[in-house]
């Protein structure tokens, strides 16, 4: 009788074998999560294509800081969802701005819990495009101004820094954006605050959850101009290039899910941090087929968020964060 030489299955044989085994972690210090915050009073809204994620005044959102510091979630990300919307934005780089207000309100509640502002435009601005729209003389066409759209990005940065961000992280897609926001938080005497920036974000459909929570879909064309084309992985090592040396700390791909090939062609390019955004109809999906009984949730989530860390993510921007730590056993 002839034996296999090879026995994978041995190390499969106890739980204590698999564990010391295992080639990737996940832990609750790899999490980050999102949260939005709205102006009013008495306001805890749950976002319909969202469950379990709320827009929160900021009257009602200690409990939920408390919640993800008590669980050891070490950052959230804010997004405003602002009272006014005009054509630059400018609720966005106010000091007394939606994400301004809660920063500061947050740092006296939780000084430990890293606040990551996400520096945009497009919930602010009243054409929902992350930079201002001009009208291009040479193309006849409305167009997104990179440059103008610069300066109140790094405004903003500044404004987030100033109201006690400890990270900015620009979701715009403007060219030059790292350089910008660097240069106006060094001259502004923030040179320590280190800048996530989304520096492969592709034109997704993905977002579409997140655009009817933010109030930020774009009121005419999309974002194709300055969002990446979901073909292109090649056109991603040239964005995050661009972002190492115009001085970003992290570097991030978004979506996650359909773009884990990217993620581990970008950490195998970069030594950066490298951050996965899980994002919010890859939340929505799974939500949709667990309260329908359709899978176990747990399960999912543990496996999808194992398979960002493997493709390469250091850590994880998701609106499971919450759950996730609660199954990794945090706060017990
Ligand atoms: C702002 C921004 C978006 C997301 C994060 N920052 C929306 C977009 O680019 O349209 C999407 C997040 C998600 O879908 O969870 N630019």
């Amino acid at each position: 009788m002839s034996f296999p030489t090879v026995r994978h299955r041995r190390l499969r044989g106890s739980a204590a074998l698999r564990s010391m085994v295992k080639e990737t972690r996940l832990a609750v210090q790899d999490l980050i999560y999102p949260i939005f915050v709205t102006h009013g009073t008495g306001i805890k809204e749950e976002i319909p294509s969202m469950p379990g994620v709320y827009h929160w005044s900021l009257d009602r959102l200690r409990a939920e800081i408390d919640e993800v510091a008590a669980l050891g979630i070490p950052g959230i990300l804010l997004f405003g969802v602002p009272e006014t919307k005009d054509a630059c934005g400018s609720s966005a780089y106010d000091d007394n701005g939606i994400v301004q207000q809660a920063t500061r309100l947050i740092k006296e509640w939780q000084p430990e819990l890293l606040i990551i502002a996400d520096t945009c435009l497009c919930q602010f601005t009243d054409t929902g495009h992350c930079g201002v729209v001009k009208h291009n003389p040479l193309t006849g066409h409305a167009d997104i101004d990179n440059d103008e759209s610069l300066e109140l990005l790094a405004k903003t940065a500044v404004s987030q820094a100033r109201a006690g961000a400890d990270i900015i992280a620009p979701s715009n897609m403007m060219d030059g954006y790292v350089q910008a926001i660097r240069q106006a938080l060094d001259e502004a005497g923030f040179s320590g605050v280190p800048i996530m920036a989304y520096s492969v974000k592709y034109a997704s459909a993905f977002y579409g959850p997140f655009r009817d929570a933010a109030h930020s879909t774009p009121q005419f064309g999309d974002r194709k101009t300055y969002q990446m084309d979901p073909a292109n992985v090649r056109e991603a090592l040239r964005e995050a290039e661009s972002d190492v040396i115009e001085g970003a700390d992290f570097l991030m791909v978004k979506p996650a899910l359909a773009y884990l090939d990217v993620l581990r062609a970008v950490r195998d390019n970069f030594d950066l941090p490298l951050v996965a955004y899980n994002v919010s109809a890859e939340y929505s999906m799974v939500k949709a087929a667990a309260q329908n009984g359709w899978i176990n949730e747990e399960a999912i989530v543990m496996e999808t968020l194992l398979g960002m860390k493997r493709a390469g993510a250091d850590i994880i921007l998701t609106y499971h964060a919450k759950d996730a730590a609660r199954w990794l056993g945090a706060g017990k």
